[in-house]
């Protein structure tokens, strides 16, 4: 599909994918890759390996037995350099660019495949005929190797995964969806992978700061052009750890139902305060839903009862997941029923203080309530 000028998106659609890294994806993914045709050709980015039929299929349709010169990998990440082998054997003269690190991974990645690499650093430029590419290195968003890519021409960002969100559906741009979805989609994107890297973020839009930017061409769903401002602004934000101080999120699992009934009173009692929140069972909810509910809360509340002397495993898992994720600036309580011995309250109180929350007092309810 042509996006605009001589710039083609060649990429694939997941739209089965559920379940990414420990991440659920309720309405798939997509692996953009993007084809800048003029005298010389130049593809950015590709594809997860099971794709790699489609993305050479809406190679050939745009470029019929042209060849490829230049490929710029951005992340090595499978679900972007998978299709590696594949690429390269239908144009094995093609020249690869990306980070010393992304040469690194690559080749560790495909020991069996030859590839003609040229390690880039910042401010390095390609000059593929009309079109000139600037490399912008951008370390730990969200892996060692991970880069943006800037087209002065037609003034294009492509930043890999930072900006992205995972969406499946079959939207091109910004403008095939609501505000609301393209939004709600960025932020489950960046509370499960983007968060604990928010330093590197903001090195990396200040980097930004200096270019002008017409479109952002990510590598997972909608090209951002009418949505940008406000998705930088969101970006700034959310790495800034900025929490809304009339949110909040109650996140917990029940034995007995005692545990809910404190959950849903901690719920009706903020809620009648005038507080927006969110209330989630995690028997009913995967961990990264709750995460994604959490992005802008204030307040995080998490209970459990107590079960071997300890919380709940579904609670433990939550509490791991988003401890590894980083959140700052926050306020935290946990809660819990017990019949004798009464740890998990204390145990999740001890995990969210580690998080360096603020904490109020834990609440144990005995028995009932
Ligand atoms: Fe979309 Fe870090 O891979």
């Amino acid at each position: 599909m042509k996006i605009c000028g001589n710039i083609y998106a060649v990429g694939a659609v997941d739209e089965r994918i559920r379940m990414f890294h420990g991440y659920r994806t309720p309405i798939g993914t997509t692996y953009n890759a993007y084809l800048a045709v003029g005298s010389r050709v130049t593809l950015i980015d590709f594809v997860k390996r099971p794709f790699a039929d489609v993305l050479l299929s809406n190679i050939k349709a745009v470029l019929g037995e042209r060849k490829i010169e230049y490929i710029i990998c951005n992340h090595a990440e499978p679900d972007h350099s998978g299709a590696l082998p594949e690429v390269l054997k239908a144009y094995p003269d093609a020249a690869l660019y990306g980070t010393a690190a992304c040469e690194k991974t690559l080749k560790a990645y495909c020991p069996e495949t030859e590839i003609n690499f040229n390690a880039v650093k910042t401010g390095d430029v390609l000059d593929a005929g009309e079109f000139t590419f600037t490399f912008i290195p951008m370390p730990m968003v969200h892996w060692p190797d991970s880069m943006a890519t800037y087209m002065a021409d037609e003034k294009m960002l492509f930043p890999n995964d930072a900006l992205g969100q995972h969406i499946g559906t079959g939207e091109v741009f910004d403008s095939d969806l609501s505000l609301e979805k393209l939004f709600e989609r960025a932020g489950d994107y960046y509370a499960n992978i983007v968060l604990p890297f928010s330093a590197p973020v903001k090195a990396l839009l200040k980097n930004l700061n200096g270019f002008e930017i017409k479109t952002v061409c990510p590598s997972h769903g909608v090209i951002l052009k009418d949505a940008l401002p406000r998705m930088l602004e969101k970006y700034a934000a959310w790495s800034d750890n900025v929490t809304d101080g009339e949110s909040f999120t109650v996140i917990y699992d029940t034995m007995w139902g005692t545990t809910k009934k404190m959950a849903e009173r901690i719920f009706g009692d903020y809620t009648a305060k005038g507080f927006k929140g969110d209330i989630i069972n995690l028997s009913e909810k995967h961990h990264s839903y709750a995460m994604a509910r959490l992005l802008e809360s204030k307040y995080i509340f998490i209970g459990s009862p107590t079960l071997n002397n300890g919380m709940m495993p579904s609670v433990s898992a939550f509490l791991t997941y988003m401890k590894g994720l980083k959140p700052k600036n926050r306020i935290g309580r946990a809660f819990g029923s017990y019949g004798w011995s009464g740890e998990a309250a204390p145990q999740i109180h001890d995990i969210l203080s580690s998080c360096g929350f603020e904490m109020m007092e834990p609440e144990k309810v005995l028995w009932n309530f």
